[in-house]
């Protein structure tokens, strides 16, 4: 049975990646880093050197957008440093091929990753990271405001505050330091703040930014009904992660610094006995299976929750939005496919009820370096062969799949202003 699915004709259908798991050749704070699987970033996808092939896959799957990020740590050797000129033409060149293409960027200005000169200095601990990183995007935006208006400021303040100070997975692998966690996400939320202001003050004249953060949002819930004590971890992680958060980012008055709110989502994470039922926790598809869990190869699928939240989102905060992020992880490209358009009806429900959402950005273009899980989780519309040096990409059917998304291939005539999709 077919369900429909319409989008406005204006909408962006897009992928994304990030600089540290993708191009490779970079030197920051994550070059040294071997994953669980003995991986590491210093060539990842090479997208350094094959950008301009990537732009072509892009352009072959048909999407009319694309989040990518600029790495700091290419741009500037030092604090208030001037730009690397040769660096900065390389993603201007990016840029114009992506003008070519037809497709539309949006930058992400930090993604997981710092420079060495910044992580030596404290890191987001340090309240001086706060001007660096604003003087970082006002130069950024000086250069590129001709080329680029979607600025995406921070990727999921709240994954990374979590990972480098409360679960130890990210450099400086530090543990249950809450007040450092908060620390960091404040710092970060100044930083967007100032930011948005500086990326507004380049744009004077030209054309009018959007910016936004990108939240990720996972929903944290006991998995027994009765076990008290698992509703009160959750709630309290809720509230760390999701809450807290949020509100650093857009309460009150600070909501004004954005012009849109972007959304990660990849589902939810229950709690048995204080334990999180997700297989990036090292739970077994076995015991994930006996629970009923769906899950991909690191979360539990939560499609009704997507459509819930964007409500939700769209009353708290009354931003239009992006989904910067939606994907999943498996070697079953039909769970992949039957994942997504599960999302999508989500989606589509949402803005049928008057959520103004304006894009979706599919994660990933390419299988790619998945941060502490190396090489394992294989996310990308296209596939990488990383044992064979010329790291050929190759179609997926979810590729296929995403690809008739982007050209409403089974499009009726337009109706409403907007593109009619089936999808099975
Ligand atoms: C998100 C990150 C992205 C990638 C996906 C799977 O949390 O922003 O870099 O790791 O998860």
């Amino acid at each position: 049975m077919g369900s429909e699915l319409t989008f406005p004709a204006n909408f962006f259908w897009g992928t994304a990646t990030s600089p540290t798991q993708v191009e490779g050749h970079i030197l920051n704070e994550w070059t040294d880093y071997v994953a669980c699987d003995g991986g590491h970033c210093r060539v990842a996808c090479n997208h350094y050197h094959l950008y301009e092939k990537d732009v072509e896959l892009m352009a072959g799957l048909g999407v009319n957008a694309y989040r990518m990020g600029i790495e700091w740590s290419r741009l500037q050797s030092a604090p208030f440093a001037e730009l690397n000129r040769k660096e900065l033409d390389r993603y201007i060149h990016l840029l114009d091929c992506l003008k070519a293409a037809g497709i539309t960027p949006m930058v992400v200005l930090h993604h997981f990753s710092n420079p060495l000169w910044i992580t030596t200095s404290g890191g987001w601990l340090n309240p001086a990271t706060i001007p660096a990183f604003v003087d970082y995007t006002a130069k950024i935006v000086a250069v590129l405001k001709d080329r680029v208006y979607l600025w995406n400021t921070f990727n999921e303040p709240d994954t990374y505050a979590s990972l480098t100070y409360l679960l130890g997975g990210f450099p400086p692998f530090h543990k249950w330091r809450l007040g450092a966690f908060r620390r960091v996400v404040k710092h970060m939320a100044e930083a967007h703040i100032r930011a948005s202001e500086a990326i507004r003050r380049e744009h004077n004249g030209s054309g009018r930014p959007e910016i936004g953060v990108a939240k990720n949002w996972t929903y944290f819930g006991a998995f027994r009904s009765f076990a008290l004590w698992d509703h009160v971890v959750a709630e309290l992680t809720h509230h760390t992660f999701n809450r807290f958060v949020l509100n650093e980012f857009t309460g009150g008055k600070r909501r004004n610094a954005s012009t849109f709110l972007g959304l990660n989502y990849y589902g939810r994470a229950r709690l048995k006995d204080f334990r999180a039922l997700v297989p990036t926790n090292g739970v077994s598809p076995e015991t994930l299976k006996k629970l009923g869990l769906v899950c991909d190869d690191m979360f539990e699928r939560h499609p009704a929750g997507f459509g819930k939240l964007l409500r939700r989102l769209h009353r708290r905060c009354g931003l239009p939005i992006y989904i910067t992020e939606h994907g999943s992880a498996s070697l079953d490209d039909d769970f992949r496919i039957d994942d997504l358009t599960g999302h999508l009806r989500e989606l589509r429900g949402a803005m049928n009820d008057g959520v103004d959402v304006r894009g979706f950005f599919y994660w990933s273009l390419l299988d790619n370096f998945e941060w502490q899980f190396g090489y394992t989780k294989k996310f990308g519309l296209f596939s990488v062969d990383f044992n064979d040096a010329q790291l050929t990409r190759r179609s997926t059917r979810v590729g296929k799949f995403y690809q008739q998304i982007c050209a409403g291939a089974r499009a009726e005539p337009s109706r409403q202003n907007g593109r009619e999709l089936k999808v099975s």
